[in-house]
């Protein structure tokens, strides 16, 4: 009995604590051993999508990406406390400064995740941030003071330009225990698509991850599953372009947007198939597989068209694109009296980690939808919110609909739209993030620029579908040290719904 508390203790203390210091009863390789054996401390994150969604905690508090509309201000990561019982609920409690400008901080990713989960030897403990337009790669210590992050190292975006890669976007942590991101632009910023592979150890540039004689044309999300021995890759545009705002005749010019999907073979990293959606598939960004590590089959969000695109593997074992949800444009009329179509502009796009339930927002519709995906060809709609938009925003009347009512949490009226998405492990809340890429936000939300971007949360009926706004949920950053700021990303600290990708047992 005694023995055995104390395996238990010993466990414990080298799953959380640091094992040398911690583990004074047991060698690190017997706790190691035994741990393996009662599986009672394994690596970073869960055993499955579902153990997460079963067994992961509640969020206690969100890392947010705070970009700065002032480019000679340092962009900085937020610590928020989501805590209810706690008394800064809904509050900034801590910031954690570059030390740079001109960032442009947009995603994040992990050195570690749960595509290492059984390696008891590795920690979650460092945030990535790379940083769109410096190309800087901010690694975060998050584990020494979980709710006060440290920067711990910075690649200089010199670093990837030496390998003729900027823009860098996405962060994935692959079970090599090397951490990849994706890059969409050259050394010029003419759009280009590749993937920088960084040491987690090290944290040490490694090189570029596409072998072979294809470069995909543009680059922004990627997903992977081995176990199909796959990875596939979206297209945004030429960064040198996208950076100076949205121009409407930018959108259909093949070298400015994308429209293609890119399949690679993840054992060889060879690009072997582009499929090509055409039209409506413009601009493909946030690009998911089912969390179910067997998967063969995951959703693109494509912004342009606000259409979303299931992608799956064809009988012969190539990849093949069918649209499943499109968000009609809205006939609306501008101060001039000018009629014209707005589209929704679908900017983020996110599945329950049991694959029920697909959420998407529409950011220039202002509103956020929710689809049981059970039978992933033919999604159903189950839930959508209002919450903003060019519309609410004053910018347009609408022609054929009612005038929709202000949204107002707490007292503050929302300016801007809902944009970025995070689903708590369970898939009961709901957070959305209003800003999309400062340039974009300061044409289409001058007031968002002015009054500060904002989070707010929706309660999720994950029975029957359906979401709520909470009414006394609200993130507001309008009141920030240096004044209004604009929040992106938003991570847990210990995995979410977009940031681990799992492998398969067997
Ligand atoms: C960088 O990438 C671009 C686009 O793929 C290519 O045209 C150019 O030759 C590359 N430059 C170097 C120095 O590798
Ligand atoms: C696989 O099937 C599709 C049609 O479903 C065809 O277009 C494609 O060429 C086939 N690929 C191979 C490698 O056989």
């Amino acid at each position: 009995m005694r023995q055995s508390l104390f395996i238990i203790l010993a466990c414990v203390c080298y799953r959380y604590l640091s094992p040398p210091v911690a583990c004074i009863w047991y060698s690190d390789s017997v706790v190691s051993d035994l741990c393996t054996k009662m599986s009672c401390c394994k690596g970073p994150g869960y055993a499955s999508p579902l153990d997460a969604f079963r067994n992961g905690p509640r969020e206690q508090f969100l890392y947010v990406i705070c970009v700065q509309p002032d480019q000679s201000k340092q962009d900085y990561l937020a610590t928020v406390d989501v805590d209810p019982k706690s008394p800064t609920y809904c509050q900034v409690i801590h910031r954690t400064y570059t030390g740079k400008t001109g960032d442009e901080l947009h995603h994040s990713g992990w050195n570690v995740c749960s595509s290492c989960h059984d390696n008891a030897e590795l920690k979650r403990n460092l945030l990535i941030l790379p940083g769109l337009a410096s190309g800087n790669i901010y690694a975060v210590d998050v584990g020494t003071d979980p709710r006060k992050p440290k920067i711990h190292k910075v690649i200089d975006g010199a670093d990837f330009k030496s390998l003729n890669c900027t823009f860098p976007h996405t962060t994935h942590c692959l079970a090599t225990g090397e951490i990849m991101i994706s890059t969409m632009g050259d050394k010029d910023e003419e759009g280009q698509g590749d993937f920088v592979l960084i040491d987690s150890k090290t944290l040490k540039v490694k090189g570029t991850w596409t072998k072979g004689p294809k470069l995909a044309k543009f680059g922004y999300d990627y997903w992977y599953q081995p176990y199909h021995d796959v990875m596939i890759s979206s297209e945004w545009g030429t960064p040198k372009y996208l950076k100076t705002g949205y121009h409407p005749d930018d959108v259909t010019n093949p070298d400015r947007y994308g429209t293609s999907l890119n399949v690679y073979k993840w054992s060889t990293h060879e690009l072997q198939q582009v499929i090509d959606m055409g039209k409506e598939g413009t601009a493909p960004l946030e690009i998911r597989f089912l969390h179910d590590p067997k998967a063969d089959q995951g959703f693109v969000g494509c912004a342009i068209g606000a259409t979303v695109y299931r992608f799956f593997k064809s009988e012969n074992g190539t990849w093949k694109t069918d649209k499943v949800i499109n968000v009609p444009a809205k006939k609306v009329v501008s101060k001039d009296g000018v009629v014209s179509e707005l589209n929704g502009l679908m900017s983020d796009i996110i599945l329950s980690l049991d694959d029920k339930y697909l959420y998407f927002s529409t950011w220039l519709h202002g509103e956020v939808w929710q689809y049981d995906i059970s039978d992933p060809k033919n999604p159903k709609l189950t839930g959508h919110v209002l919450l903003g938009g060019q519309v609410l925003n004053d910018h347009y009347k609408l022609l054929e609909e009612d005038p929709p009512k202000p949204v107002i949490v707490k007292g503050k009226r929302l300016y801007g739209a809902p944009q970025m998405l995070q689903l708590s492990l369970d898939g009961k809340r709901l957070y959305a993030s209003s800003s999309f890429f400062s340039p974009w936000d300061k044409q289409f939300y001058p007031k968002m620029i002015e009054q500060g971007g904002w989070i707010i949360k929706l309660d999720v009926d994950t029975e029957n579908g359906g979401m709520k706004l909470d009414p006394d949920f609200l993130v507001h950053f309008g009141n920030e040290p240096d004044g209004p700021v604009l929040p992106h990303e938003m991570r847990y600290p210990g995995g979410d719904c977009t940031s681990d990708i799992w492998l398969a047992k067997d």
